[in-house]
This record gives structure tokens, C-alpha cells and sequence, in this order.
């Protein structure tokens, strides 16, 4: 059964937070400002359970769901993820996860024997003094990269992320492109946006796409390559060399709202048709208060049915000041 929204977009990705909790502070997330010591974060309670995640996941997937993401704030730090993980790889998805990287030497083996299928793990620059005050923790950029060496070795295909913001890492855009062309892994490149109201978010301040790809072309020249599914939220370009690919992600100067098959379930069970949402529709309540397969997945399939979200395609001044959901929460 195959749910299209109001604008005729079909549900296919289920993006999953586990937690609103991170060891990093990125300062374009969760600045520390606003995420310090009396920040409330969920409780254990407030959370899902992976029984109650997994019973979702199998509603989506019967309503069209192919792939499922597992975000948080940071995904490795929910406890015993791998079991969830388990559940999950027996409903056939393209399972996958998106991470910091910080606990990937410890626990990449976990997670691909459990059936994760791929990773993503964020890195915003190799400029190890950049990358700390990134990230507002003093991690260091090794560590990160440690993670990704873990990930591969455990056999799992990696996508890095880099969110770019200008005046702060733009000029780490060039030594990352330079270092990924030499490993399998595929950079993407992401522009600063909006989400939440805590990073203080100024247009000037993204770096569009259009940009990054003229400063790497410049240096390593590119070509364009067509997406490899629909719906496919980064553009694909390859080193004209052929020495791999990279991708830019330009939610704000290329909208890509039209193709956006995207449902998100924050850590407390509020399900979100669109990354820029504010209250989201609360399934925990449903599923605590006795709700059957069939009235869950009604539920389900009627907010999607209503959704005429494009949240991006619309985006103005006006917009700036609506209340919206944390990415934090959302998951990105
Ligand atoms: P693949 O399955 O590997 O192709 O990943 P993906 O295209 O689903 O992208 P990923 O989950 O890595 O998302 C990367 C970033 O793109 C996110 O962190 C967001 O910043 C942005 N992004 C992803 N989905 C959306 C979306 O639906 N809307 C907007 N505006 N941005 C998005
Ligand atoms: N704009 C773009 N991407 C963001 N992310 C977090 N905040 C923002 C933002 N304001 C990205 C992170 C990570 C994913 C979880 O979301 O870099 O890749
Ligand atoms: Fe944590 Fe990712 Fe947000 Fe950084 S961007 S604070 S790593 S959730
Ligand atoms: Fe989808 Fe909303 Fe992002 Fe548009 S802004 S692509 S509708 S999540």
C-alpha cells in the first residue's frame, strides 16, 4: 500500500532518531549557549523503546518505506543500538546510519555484524584547530578519522558530510576534496542551513553549492553525473581524472522539496513529514495507549496523505521566524 502525499510524493525513507543527546556541541547544531548544563534533554522514558521502533519501522516499510536511516543527535550513544539495528536488517532495507564517527573504533564491528548495510559520518574539516572549535569539544580530527578507518574495515561503504559555513570552515573545503579523492569514500558537501532557531543562521553565512563546486573544479576538475536514484538529495559530480566522486547537498540555492519522500520519527516518537516541522504527530502516544497495527498505520498513512510540506522551496525572511523542530532532535 502506497501512500502519495498532497503534491504526489510517495513515501520511501524513514529517518529514525534514537537519542537528542551528542558529545559534540557543533556549533551550527547545538551551540553550547543554549545546549549547556541546564539543557533538557529527553529522559530514558521519553524514548521509544527499540520494541516500539521496530514495530514502526515494520508499519512504514508495509506502506513503502525502502530505506531507514538511523540519526540522533548521536546515534551511538543509545545503548545496546546494535540489537535494534538486528531487528531492523530482517525488514530488507537499505539500513543505514549517520554519525560523528567518535565510537566507530569501538563499535563499527557491532554494528556491520548486526546488518548495517552503510555509514555517514560527518567531518566538517581536516584543519584539526578548525574541526575543534567545530565541533566546541577539543575533539580531535584523527579520532574522527580513526572511525572511518573502522567503518571501512568492517566492511561498511562510508559517505562523509561537511556542513560548510562561511568564515568558519570554507577554507577546509579544498584539503577535503584533496584528501577523500584518494579513498573510497564519497564526500558530500552540505550548505549551512536554517534548521532549528539555536545556531543564529544568516543566509551570508551558507556557502552555496554552486561555490564549493567552482573551488574544487578550479583545482581538480569535475564533471556532472546523473543521480543514482530518484529523489537523490545530493548532486553527484565526478573528478574528470577518474579518481571518484563527490556530491553537494543545496537545500537552500537548489531546493529539492519536489522529489522529498522523506518521514522522520524524533527520539520520543513524534513523526515529522518535513525537516523544517514544529510539533510533529505523536506516535508514542498511540502506541502506549493500546493502538493496533491497523490504527497505527492509518495513522501514519493519514498524515502522509495531508502532507503538502516544501518547507525549502519557500524559505524567505518570513519563514526564518517560524517556530521549528532542533535538528538535534530531527536528526538532519
Ligand atoms: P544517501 O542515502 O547516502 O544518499 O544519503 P541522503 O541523501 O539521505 O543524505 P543524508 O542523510 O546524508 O543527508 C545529508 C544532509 O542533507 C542532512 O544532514 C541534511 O543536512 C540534508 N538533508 C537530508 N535530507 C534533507 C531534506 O529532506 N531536506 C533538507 N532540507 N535537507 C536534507
Ligand atoms: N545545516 C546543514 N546540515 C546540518 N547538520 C546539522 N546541522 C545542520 C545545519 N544547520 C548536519 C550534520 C550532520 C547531520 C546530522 O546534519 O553535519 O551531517
Ligand atoms: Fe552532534 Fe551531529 Fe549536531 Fe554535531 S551536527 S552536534 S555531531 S548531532
Ligand atoms: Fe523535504 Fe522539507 Fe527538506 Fe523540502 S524542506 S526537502 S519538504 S524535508
Amino acid at each position: 500500500m502506497n501512500a502519495l502525499d498532497t503534491l504526489d510524493r510517495p513515501l520511501r525513507d524513514l529517518r529514525i532518531s534514537v537519542t537528542d543527546r551528542c558529545n559534540f556541541r557543533c556549533v551550527y547544531c547545538m551551540p553550547k549557549e543554549v545546549f549547556g548544563r541546564d539543557y533538557h534533554f529527553l529522559e530514558r522514558k521519553e524514548l521509544l523503546t527499540f520494541e516500539e521502533l521496530e514495530r514502526l519501522a515494520r508499519l512504514f516499510v508495509a506502506r513503502g518505506v525502502e530505506k531507514i536511516r538511523i540519526t540522533g543527535g548521536e546515534p551511538l550513544l543509545r545503548r545496546e543500538l546494535e540489537r535494534l539495528l538486528e531487528s531492523l536488517a530482517a525488514l530488507d532495507v537499505d539500513l543505514t546510519l549517520t554519525t560523528n564517527g567518535t565510537l566507530l573504533p569501538q563499535k563499527a564491528r557491532l554494528l556491520a555484524d548486526a546488518g548495517l548495510r552503510r555509514v555517514t559520518v560527518s567531518l566538517d574539516s581536516l584543519d584539526d584547530e578548525a574541526f575543534r572549535a567545530l565541533n566546541d569539544v577539543d575533539f580531535p580530527v584523527r579520532r574522527v578519522l580513526e572511525g572511518i578507518d573502522a567503518a571501512a574495515a568492517a566492511g561498511l561503504p562510508v559517505k562523509v558530510n561537511a556542513v560548510i559555513k562561511r568564515g568558519v570552515n570554507d577554507g577546509s573545503i579544498l584539503e577535503l576534496a584533496r584528501h577523500f579523492k584518494e579513498t573510497p569514500h564519497t564526500l558530500r558537501f552540505i550548505e549551512y542551513m536554517d534548521v532549528g532557531h539555536t545556531n543564529g543562521w544568516r543566509l551570508d553565512d551558507v556557502v552555496p553549492a554552486a561555490e564549493i563546486v567552482r573551488t574544487i573544479d578550479e583545482v581538480y576538475p569535475l564533471e556532472p553525473v546523473e543521480p543514482s536514484y530518484r529523489g537523490e538529495v545530493a548532486r553527484r559530480w565526478r573528478y574528470c581524472d577518474g579518481s571518484g566522486e563527490i556530491g553537494v547537498i543545496a537545500s537552500v540555492t537548489q531546493p529539492f522539496c519536489g522529489d522529498c519522500t522523506r518521514a522522520r520519527i524524533t527520539a520520543d516518537g513524534r513523526l515529522f513529514t518535513c525537516l523544517f516541522g514544529l510539533r510533529g504527530h505523536d506516535l508514542r502516544a498511540l502506541l502506549r495507549g493500546g493502538a493496533t497495527d491497523e490504527e497505527l498505520g492509518e495513522a501514519i498513512g493519514g498524515v502522509w496523505a495531508v502532507r503538502g510540506d516544501r518547507y525549502s522551496e519557500i524559505r524567505s525572511e518570513r519563514t526564518l521566524d517560524l517556530p521549528k523542530v532542533e535538528m538535534s532532535a530531527i536528526g538532519g
